[in-house]
């Protein structure tokens, strides 16, 4: 028998919003190209959801709707569950069942795999099962089949992602209409693309979720989130954006997973980035992933980190994946965090302080002699190498006959421990006369 004559394979799914929508309407729009590709059917054949009658009016009368998960974990005819609930109570319950009944799984929760991913994968090799989470990282870039199959052949060296399209959004306006942070979250809010509660977005958690995973994907290391090093753009002053701009660099928040000789780097914050580069003209709600593999040299990821279908498009490339592979030995399927269970590395991840990076600092300072000298002294007694300096005519930061001046300092990479015991001593100074502003440099090169 012809594979495509076999019964479609069947699918539950939980949890049907603006994704799940997504992925029904996706799939039945396109059945006929992915029957061509995954060689059988797969049709969505119950739908769980608390709000029933919002769910059948979206699937349709052919589909089973329900308000109860479990009965669709408990269906035998379904192989193949879909989690959308989204965050780590009721959902990490429900994976965890899902895999036990002997089902495959296919995920955009990033939460739930950054924290307990490692529970998660251990229960899926037990059982033979899949949990597939493309849609988890960066939406609609396929950077999970990327770095898990299509760079197999790399060392990975570092992983730097614009993996957040609302702050993404939020930082390109503040750049383009010289707004503070305050008021184009607002803004944000109004247009839909920030959640009525942002705060995983703007504190920089949820792009801390997909680092974590890019991470294990990268270096073959267990998902660590408690390890990551976190920080969001509530603090972002459009000022340094535009100096930044003078500088000739742009203002990202950044996930970025490195490589070093003595472990991984797993940190998300605002960099800046040299404004020639590629990622640094990534605009709006867009997300792009740089990999650097010491073969294939740098490459880049662009397209929508979020949305409906942008999103579907990601589960149903899991869902064809699956399909291809279910009768597959477990053991020639692509090892959940792409390198073989046990052969993951236990490389530890830095604290912060180990990290070695380049620096932005701006100092307001007060305009008289010898400041200047004061503070690049505390720089060098530290053993930092400066890069840049930019100094603003006092009149212009402060007006006309203003005794203040904002003093913007580039350096050369030094280990951050270094840095905050030099940023302690120069905040003490008394000619410095508020707190200094420090963001992280990458150059991408
Ligand atoms: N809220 C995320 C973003 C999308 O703004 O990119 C889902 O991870």
């Amino acid at each position: 028998m012809k594979l495509s004559n076999l019964p479609p394979l069947q699918v539950g799914l939980l949890g049907i919003g603006v994704v799940g929508s997504g992925v029904f309407n996706v799939l039945t729009r396109n059945q006929e190209e992915i029957l061509r590709r995954a060689g059988r059917g797969i049709e969505i054949t119950m739908v769980a959801d608390l709000d029933t009658a919002r769910a059948q009016a979206a699937v349709g009368p052919s589909v089973k709707v329900v308000n109860d998960a479990r009965a669709i974990i408990a269906n035998p005819d379904i192989d193949i569950v879909i989690e959308l609930i989204g965050g780590y109570g009721i959902a990490r319950q429900l994976v965890m069942e899902a895999i036990e009944a002997g089902k495959h799984v296919v995920t955009a929760n990033k939460a739930l795999l950054a924290v307990h991913g490692t529970e998660i994968f251990a229960a899926a090799h037990r059982k033979g099962v899949m949990v597939a989470f493309e849609a988890a990282v960066a939406g609609g870039i396929p950077i999970i089949k990327a770095l898990r199959e299509g760079l197999t052949a790399n060392r990975i060296e570092w992983i730097a992602g614009i993996i957040n399209g609302t702050t993404n959004f939020i930082l390109s306006e503040m750049r383009d209409k010289g707004l503070g942070f305050d008021v184009v979250l607002k803004e944000a809010q109004r247009l839909g693309y920030a959640e009525a509660d942002p705060t995983f977005d703007i504190e920089g958690v949820d792009a801390a979720h997909k680092a974590t995973i890019m991470s294990a994907i990268a270096f073959g290391i267990p998902v660590q989130f408690d390890k990551a090093h976190v920080e969001g753009i509530t603090k972002l002053d459009a000022l340094d954006i535009k100096y930044a701009e003078q500088l000739g660099y742009r203002i990202k928040l950044l996930g970025i997973t490195k490589r070093v000789a003595s472990g991984v780097e797993l940190r998300v914050h605002p960099s800046l980035i040299p404004a020639k580069r590629l990622i640094a003209n990534v605009e709006g709600a867009m997300n792009a992933v740089m990999v650097q593999g010491d073969a294939v040299g740098t490459t880049l990821y662009y397209g929508k980190g979020a949305g409906s279908e942008p999103t579907a498009s990601a589960v149903i490339a899991d869902l064809v994946d699956i399909t291809r592979l279910h009768t597959a030995d477990a053991a020639q399927r692509v090892p959940h965090l792409a390198f073989q269970p046990d052969a993951m590395s236990d490389a530890r991840v830095l604290p912060m302080s180990e990290v070695v990076t380049s620096y932005y600092l701006r100092l307001k300072v007060a305009d008289e002699a010898g400041v200047l000298a004061r503070v690049t002294g505390l720089l060098a007694d530290a053993g930092i190498s400066i890069d840049a300096v930019l100094q603003r005519e006092a009149d212009e930061v402060g007006g006309e006959g203003s005794t203040q001046t904002d003093l913007i300092i580039l350096t050369h990479d030094c280990v951050e421990d270094s840095m905050n015991k030099a940023m302690a001593k120069m905040q003490a100074l008394p000619s410095v006369l508020a707190p200094i502003t420090r963001i992280r440099k990458e150059e991408l090169a």
